[in-house]
């Protein structure tokens, strides 16, 4: 089966044409992230003006660069949330429009799940069979810029929530302690490359960030902390002689951090989310033994936390298969809704499909 997956929920514009839920064979993506980064921040109506922009030319190019013609294919699927309402709108209303002129069938997917089928996505040839596809009882960590949850799959579409975060997301907290630290939107890739500059053996390292929840006996995150531990640390550093003024602070609309530091900082800061993410998500892989362990979601690309996870899975006793797709496939695109759709086949008239921005994982459950 091919399916159409069409995906609108925030600063990217996605279509892509997926076969039997696996194989890629067209993943087209705008974004307007760059624009974003000149105000610090997604604006929500700027976002649903550039969805709207960019969504034909996008799903145009998916179809043509799958090599078919829409004719061949077989469904089309569409987040229906979580996201921007205004956003969301672009993409359901224009996948409704094709469903009913090209009278084919259409699929509501949620998009904190599709994140998981990245996990099940290959650009491989056909005729290459070296990856293999996660087996279930599969626990997955799903780390987004607004959810942080961690659930179990029995089977596709058996899903249980077993924890998530209380106040801010992980990539949130990327996000908010960039900004504090003057470094540009999106926050993740951002702190990521401001913490390779930091080497810990020339340095005197002299910033500790808290590990909140780390300890307690749950499946639960908290990271709103992390930013006030940030804000409170930049502030004691906030002495206007020894300031330098940095371009990208300005950029940013961030607070002006002693340049030194800066590379300390997002060093601590993304070591403070990865322990927690990976001290959580083994401990739940301890009690819960699944056969696959599968990261999801834009934070998913970050290096440090896939290392730390291999590190940690690599020197225990736990016999687990560890997967985490490839950059581009953790951060949003279509690709991974079109293959849940897939793995999921559950269409609904087009006309009962409605974007829904509070969709979140539990109501899956
Ligand atoms: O899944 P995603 O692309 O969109 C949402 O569904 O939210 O995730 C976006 C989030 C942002 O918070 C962004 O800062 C974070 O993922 N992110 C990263 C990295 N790349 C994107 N966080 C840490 N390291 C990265 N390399
Ligand atoms: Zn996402």
């Amino acid at each position: 089966m091919r399916i159409l997956g069409i995906e609108t929920s925030c600063d990217e514009t996605a279509a892509a044409v997926v076969k039997d839920g696996a194989r890629i064979l067209s993943n087209i993506i705008a974004s307007s992230a760059e624009m974003h980064a000149k105000t610090g921040g997604v604006i929500p109506e700027q976002a649903a003006r550039q969805q709207l922009i960019s969504i034909i030319p996008v799903i145009d190019k998916a179809i043509k660069e799958s090599g078919q013609n829409y004719q061949y294919i077989d469904a089309l699927a569409v987040t229906a949330g979580p996201g921007l309402i205004g956003s969301l709108l672009v993409g359901v209303e224009t996948a409704k429009t094709l469903a009913c002129v090209w009278n084919k069938p259409i699929i509501p997917v949620n998009h904190l799940l599709a994140h998981v089928y990245a996990n099940w996505l290959t650009d491989r040839p056909a005729d290459d069979n070296r990856q293999s596809t996660p087996d279930f009882p599969a626990l997955a960590l799903v780390v987004s810029g607004g959810h942080t949850d961690l659930v179990i799959l029995k089977g596709h579409g058996q899903i249980g929530w077993l924890g998530g975060t209380r106040d801010d997301a992980a990539g949130e907290a990327f996000d908010k302690t960039a900004r504090l630290l003057g470094l540009p939107y999106p926050g993740g890739p951002s702190i990521a490359a401001e913490a390779a500059k930091f080497t810990i053996n020339n340095s005197q390292f002299s910033i500790h960030l808290p590990r909140p929840m780390i300890n307690e006996d749950n499946f639960d995150f908290s990271f709103s902390g992390l930013k006030t531990a940030v804000l409170s640390r930049v502030k004691e550093q906030d002495r206007p002689t020894r300031f330098v003024e940095s371009r990208r602070a300005g950029r940013a609309g961030g607070k002006r951090v002693k340049e030194i530091n800066t590379s300390q900082f997002a060093y601590e800061v993304q070591e403070a989310i990865c322990d927690c993410l990976v001290a959580k998500t083994l401990k739940a892989v301890k009690k819960f033994k699944p056969k696959s362990l599968l990261l999801a979601g834009g934070v998913a690309a970050n290096s440090r936390l896939r290392e730390k996870f291999q590190l940690e899975i690599g020197s225990s006793s736990l016999e687990i298969k560890f997967y985490v797709p490839p950059p581009k496939l953790c951060t949003d695109n279509a690709a991974c809704v079109a293959s849940y759709a897939d793995f999921n086949y559950s269409p609904i008239p087009w006309k009962n499909i409605k974007a829904n921005p509070e969709l979140t994982i539990v109501g899956e459950a």
